[in-house]
Parts: C-alpha cells; sequence; structure tokens
C-alpha cells in the first residue's frame, strides 16, 4: 500500500482521526482518570454547607471570577496567598448529572488578588461587607466595582441586623446599611428553569441574553445539588 495522501482522501482522513483519537487518550483522557482515582478531598475538609453554596452562587452569578483566580501558583510571586493549590482542593465538586461537572472556579485574571486564603488574610466580617459595599471606602485607589444591591438601605434597621459602618461620602445619607442575611426557607428550594430564585435576600430575574440565562440555570441546579445532597 502506498502512502499517497494526495490521492486517496479516505487514507488521509483516517490517518487525521487515528492520530487525533490516539493523541487525545494519551494526553488528555487517561491522564484525566488517573487524576480522578488519585484525588481525594484533603483530611478536615468538609463538604459546602448551603450557605456556602449559596455565596459561590453569588461568587459567579455578579462575575466576581473575572477579576479574581482561586489558584495559587507554587511560584513566589504568589507566597502571599497562602498554600499553592492542589487537585484535592477541588475533589469535592458533586457532578451535576452524568455528562455535567460543574467546573472549579479557578479564574484566569487577576485584576484583583487570588482569593484561595482571604478569609485568614480579611478576617473581619466588616471590612468584607464594607469593601463589598463599596471598595473605595476602604481602598481608595481600587478599581473594583461596588455591589450596593447585595445590600439594603434602611431608615430604622431592625434590632440585630448586621449594620454596615460605611463611612461618610459612600454611605447614603440619613439611612443605614445592613447586610442582607438568607431568609430561611427560601434558599435550599431547587428551582426549575427560568423560574425566579431569592438570592442574597433578593429574587433573581431570568436574564435576557441566553449565555447569562444558561448561567442562571447552572448555578441554581448547583446550589439544589449542594443543598439537596
Ligand atoms: C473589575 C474587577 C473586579 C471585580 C468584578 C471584583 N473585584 Fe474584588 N478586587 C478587585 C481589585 C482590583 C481588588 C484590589 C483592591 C481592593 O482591595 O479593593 C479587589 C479586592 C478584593 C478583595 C480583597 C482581597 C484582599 O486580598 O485584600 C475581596 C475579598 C474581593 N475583591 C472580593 C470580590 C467579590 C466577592 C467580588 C464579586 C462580588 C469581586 N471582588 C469582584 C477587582 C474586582
Amino acid at each position: 500500500m502506498r502512502l499517497d495522501f494526495h490521492k486517496d482522501h479516505r487514507l488521509l482522513f483516517g490517518m487525521v482521526l487515528v492520530g487525533f483519537v490516539g493523541l487525545a487518550l494519551v494526553i488528555a483522557v487517561g491522564p484525566a482518570l488517573w487524576v480522578n482515582r488519585h484525588n481525594a478531598p484533603l483530611p478536615g475538609s468538609a463538604p459546602l454547607t448551603a450557605d456556602e453554596a449559596q455565596g459561590l452562587g453569588v461568587y459567579v452569578s455578579e462575575g466576581c471570577p473575572y477579576c479574581h483566580t482561586q489558584q495559587v501558583r507554587p511560584l513566589p510571586q504568589d507566597r502571599a496567598f497562602g498554600r499553592p493549590s492542589v487537585p484535592a482542593d477541588y475533589a469535592r465538586l458533586a457532578w451535576l448529572d452524568v455528562w455535567r461537572e460543574p467546573p472549579a472556579i479557578l479564574g484566569s485574571e487577576r485584576t484583583g488578588p487570588d482569593l484561595s486564603d482571604v478569609g485568614n488574610r480579611q478576617p473581619s466580617s466588616t471590612w468584607q461587607y464594607m469593601h463589598l459595599y463599596e471598595s473605595r471606602a476602604v481602598v481608595p485607589w481600587s478599581v473594583m466595582p461596588a455591589f450596593p444591591w447585595l445590600f439594603r438601605v434602611e431608615e430604622h434597621p431592625e434590632p440585630g441586623a448586621i449594620v454596615v459602618p460605611v463611612p461618610a461620602p459612600y454611605a447614603p445619607a440619613g439611612r443605614t446599611v445592613v447586610a442582607t442575611v438568607p431568609v430561611a426557607g427560601e434558599r435550599s428550594r431547587r428551582d426549575g428553569r427560568g423560574r425566579r430564585r431569592a438570592c442574597a435576600g433578593r429574587p433573581l430575574r431570568t436574564p435576557r441574553s441566553p449565555h447569562r440565562r444558561r448561567h442562571v440555570r447552572w448555578r441554581n441546579a448547583r446550589l439544589g445539588a449542594a443543598t439537596l445532597g
């Protein structure tokens, strides 16, 4: 048999197909199966609580991963972000169904710092609330967007409400910023496609763009899976 690719297109496409499938098995499928078999969650780690899963949903739907990574590289310049990430950090991601595995929110862009270990770097919840309400209130040069819709602004906060001490030019005149807390019962309901869902104290409307719609569906399914399982 002569390997004359110019004359025999079946031979040409056959060789390309065999090469492609062979390479895919050797460099992608095989290693992926190996990693899955050798990857257990770290001792002492626990599955996400319902609140944490809801937080993950907010993190994704507000677009935080566009500017923040959650993957610490074993490089000197990443030392400030805590220990380097390992595959076991992501081993608890539960499959949504046989076709879909939720991606780890690794991120690829560091407009802001890596957030893997931010709870230890910035343990103050008051700082986190103020920063999320309006980052410039605590970091004057920050380019991080403000997320005021994650909060309520009230004239007379109820006793026990989590009051956020927003400093002067950013505080709403004569009123108080209050952190929203999930309303019991609202957060663990698994809802169907495109229906409204309560999130961080507010209903999330079905977005118009198909991409966002897919995304909200994925997020809601993830929340449902995490709270039911
Ligand atoms: C447009 C890019 C951008 C987006 C979107 C963004 N951030 Fe940021 N973030 C930054 C920048 C820049 C900083 C560093 C300056 C500062 O601290 O404000 C930062 C800092 C932070 C910090 C402090 C980190 C540290 O090590 O001190 C936290 C926490 C944080 N962001 C959380 C969030 C969350 C949660 C969201 C989504 C709700 C979000 N960010 C969305 C750009 C962004």
